[in-house]
């Protein structure tokens, strides 16, 4: 009864849990209009704005195999969510994110434990990159810290691992925030993928706020 309450009260005015991370700094479980969503002080980190641009991006993806996913970041999850209720993909999900307290508030706040299938690592994604040996068909990086990507998620070691475990027929979806990307360094990446024989495409303004690479081995 509380729960409904408290739902339609949200209506009126949203209810707000703040988690201090010593990674994201304070993270804001917000219940409005009847969702809850996960903010940090300048981001939407899911079940906003982040939940409709990967919404898109894995419409654009047009992912259909079995073969395992890896999310570089859990946040909230709510991609794993998409995955399994909008895109119906039953595919093993491995999801790394460096914070802990994110991951207790995705288990807590938003039942991350009610899906099958997924593993969870608490690891700093650029070590995690160059130590697993599985493959992947599906990569989604979408490491921020509050809206700013960290610049060693640009580097030739990130990205000759990510190669590395991606799968012969393997894709890659890479988010970023338009205003705090440096322009060359998401050039880089544009670069480094065709060199090496990626079809990329780049989606400017997703959602109005966000930048995207698509890429697919030829
Ligand atoms: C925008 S959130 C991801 C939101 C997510 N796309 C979703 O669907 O809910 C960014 C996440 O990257 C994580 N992160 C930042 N730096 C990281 C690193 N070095 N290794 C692993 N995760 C990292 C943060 O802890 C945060 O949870």
């Amino acid at each position: 009864m509380l729960k409904k309450l408290k739902i339609f009260l949200s209506y009126i005015s949203p209810f707000v849990t703040n988690r201090a991370s010593e990674y994201n700094g304070n993270l804001k479980i917000m219940l409005v209009n009847g969702k809850k969503v996960l903010n940090t002080k300048d981001a939407n980190y899911s079940f906003a704005s982040l939940h409709r641009i990967m919404r898109f991006a894995l419409t654009q993806t047009g992912f259909d195999s079995r073969e395992d996913i890896l999310l570089l970041w859990l946040g909230g999850w709510s991609v794993i969510d998409l995955i399994r209720n909008e895109f119906h993909l039953p595919n093993t999900i491995r999801a790394v994110d460096i914070d802990p307290v994110i991951i207790e508030v995705a288990r807590q706040e938003f039942a991350l434990d009610s899906y099958a299938d997924v593993e969870i690592i608490c690891q700093d994604a650029y070590n995690f990159v160059q130590e697993t040996p599985k493959k992947h068909g599906l990569i989604i990086i979408d490491l921020f810290i509050n809206n700013t990507v960290p610049e060693k998620f640009y580097d030739d070691i990130f990205w000759e691992n990510i190669f590395r475990i991606l799968s012969p027929t393997g894709r890659i979806i890479f988010n970023t925030m338009t205003k705090t990307t440096k322009g060359e360094l998401f050039g880089t990446i544009i670069t480094r993928l065709k060199t090496v024989g990626f079809q990329v495409e780049v989606h400017d303004k997703v959602d109005f706020t966000n930048s995207m690479i698509l890429a697919k081995r030829r």
